[in-house]
C-alpha cells in the first residue's frame, strides 16, 4: 500500500502504489511488487532477469514533480522556488491555491506549510 517513486535515472521515474501480486513492467524489465514490500525507501531492486534495476525512493515534492507525466502544464522546480520565496513560507503559514492541477505545487506548499500550518486547493 505505499507510495514509492520508482528511479529509472534522472530522466525516468514514476510513482507506484505497492500492490502484492502486481507486477511492474518498464523499459528496464519487469519487478514484482511482492520484492518491494518489506524493502527501505533508497533500496535497489534487480528485475526478474537480473539484468537492470531501480531505486526504490520516499515520495518528495520533487520527485513527485519530476515524475508527473507532462500531458498538462504543471509547475516546475524554479517557479515553485520562487512562488515558495516570495511568499516567505514557512510552518504554521495558512495558503489558498487555486488551480490544483497535478498538484505539482501543492505537495511543495503543504511541506512548506508543515503540520501546524494548513493548505487549501481548490480544483473546478
Ligand atoms: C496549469 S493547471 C495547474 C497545475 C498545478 N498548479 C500544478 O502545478 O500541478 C491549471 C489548473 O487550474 C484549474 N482551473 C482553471 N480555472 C480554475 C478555476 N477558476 N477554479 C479552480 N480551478 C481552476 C484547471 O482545471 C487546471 O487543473
Amino acid at each position: 500500500g505505499a507510495l514509492v517513486i520508482i528511479y529509472e535515472d534522472h530522466k525516468h521515474m514514476s510513482a507506484l502504489r505497492v500492490e502484492p501480486g502486481k507486477t511492474l513492467n518498464n523499459r528496464f524489465g519487469a519487478f514484482r511488487h511482492n520484492d518491494m514490500v518489506g524493502r527501505r525507501y533508497g533500496a535497489q531492486l534487480l528485475s526478474l532477469d537480473g539484468r537492470k534495476y531501480v531505486y526504490l525512493l520516499r515520495p518528495t515534492p520533487e520527485l513527485w514533480t519530476a515524475s508527473l507525466s507532462h500531458r498538462t502544464q504543471i509547475l516546475y522546480i524554479a517557479d515553485i522556488s520562487m512562488i515558495c520565496l516570495q511568499l516567505e513560507l514557512g510552518p504554521g503559514a495558512v495558503v489558498v491555491e487555486a488551480g490544483t492541477g497535478s498538484g505539482s505545487l501543492s505537495h511543495a506548499l503543504a511541506r512548506a506549510v508543515g503540520p501546524t500550518g494548513r493548505l487549501h486547493t481548490y480544483e473546478f
